[in-house]
């Protein structure tokens, strides 16, 4: 009997349900501490909601091999605690009030208790990782955090700054795209793949990443907050300059950069208004430039997968990143 050539958001879900919920299980026992704060933030945090797309791909990475064992469960416990822990210091840096739709934790706990359930967080992970007694898992985790750790500083001494694409992608590598490309290479790890299996695995997950942030940061200047569930224009009021920006920067008028760059100075919509700057990234297509840039990240992440045999699994992988392009929130 000849396969579908395509798979359902339903069917994958389907394909994952029990792993990813045993993956919160995990979550839940392994964020419990002595201190009851950790375990309030922990629990808040995790009942927060979350689209769970690193544990998912751990876990389709990992079963591309017909992996079964406790490991991908423990692992993607790992990324999510990871996860976790860069989105609470994120939101401190980035003094948000709106995470998935609830108020950030920063705000119901304050930043101090935060940073340091973060913190928690982090080692937490690296406990549970070193259950694996694997230290390429140990190795390829410590890099990355150091990675993420190094693209948020990165991102926090261009702040307010005109940068160009080129360091804009190495942000966006770093702060994302390697955390995804993580995930599969663990998966990988886990199954026993070989070190070509694994690179190609390794590069989906980075371009899938590359991706997923861009797409990130289109919707936040075009989403509304009720759909995304975090606060929407934030970039530009934070001081960050985003791909289409940058599109808009390179081609615009003195007048048009003027007001870009106040808003980028004033940290405020106060004088320009958020819909002037729309205007001005629509005028030069930047919103589509950007979203074209993620397609073709898209298409690269479904490349590098192409010489894996077909199956269920490997066609979830090829639906990935056109769900990561579409997606609303
Ligand atoms: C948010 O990630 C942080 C970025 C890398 C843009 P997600 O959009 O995956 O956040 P949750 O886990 O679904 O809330
Ligand atoms: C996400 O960057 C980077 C992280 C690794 C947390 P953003 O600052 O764009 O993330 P959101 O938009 O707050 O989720
Ligand atoms: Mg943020
Ligand atoms: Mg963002």
């Amino acid at each position: 009997m000849s396969t579908p050539a395509t798979i359902s958001a339903s069917e994958i879900f389907e394909l994952l349900r029990e792993d990813l919920a045993a993956i919160e299980r995990e979550f839940g026992r392994d964020t419990v501490a002595g201190v009851e704060a950790i375990t309030d933030i922990g629990e808040y945090l995790r009942n927060g909601g979350g689209k769970r797309i690193r544990p998912a791909l751990l876990l389709l990475s990992s079963k591309l091999f017909n992996y079964e064992g406790r490991g991908a469960i423990r692992l993607g416990a790992v990324v999510e605690m990871i996860h976790t822990a860069t989105l609470v210091h994120d939101d401190i840096i980035d003094q948000a009030q709106i995470r998935r739709g609830r108020p950030s934790a920063n705000t119901q706990w304050g930043n101090s208790k935060c940073v340091l359930a973060g913190d928690w967080l982090y080692m937490q992970a690296f406990k549970i990782a070193i259950q694996e007694r694997n230290f390429r898992i140990l190795d390829t985790l410590i890099d990355l955090t150091q990675q993420m750790v190094e693209g948020e500083l990165l991102q926090m001494e261009k702040l307010g700054k005109a940068i160009s694409l080129d360091e804009h992608f190495d942000l966006i590598h770093r702060k994302t795209a390697c955390l995804f490309s993580v995930c599969m290479r663990l998966g990988a790890i886990l199954g026993g793949a070989t070190a070509e299996q694994e690179e190609n695995l390794a590069q989906y997950g980075r371009d899938l990443g590359m991706a997923f942030q861009l797409v990130d940061d289109v919707l936040d200047l075009t989403a509304s907050e009720d759909v995304l569930g975090k606060p929407v224009a934030s970039d530009l009021r934070e001081g960050k300059v985003t791909m289409a920006v940058i599109h808009a920067l390179d081609r615009c008028t003195a007048l048009e950069r003027k007001l870009i760059e106040t808003v980028l100075a004033q940290r405020t919509f106060d004088d320009v208004a958020h819909a002037q700057i729309l205007e001005i990234l629509e005028r030069y297509g930047s919103l589509e430039a950007a979203t074209s840039q993620a397609t073709q990240y898209a298409a690269l992440a479904r490349n590098a997968i192409c010489s894996f045999p077909d199956g269920e699994i490997k066609r979830a992988l090829l639906w990935a990143p056109d769900f990561v392009v579409a997606r609303e929130k």
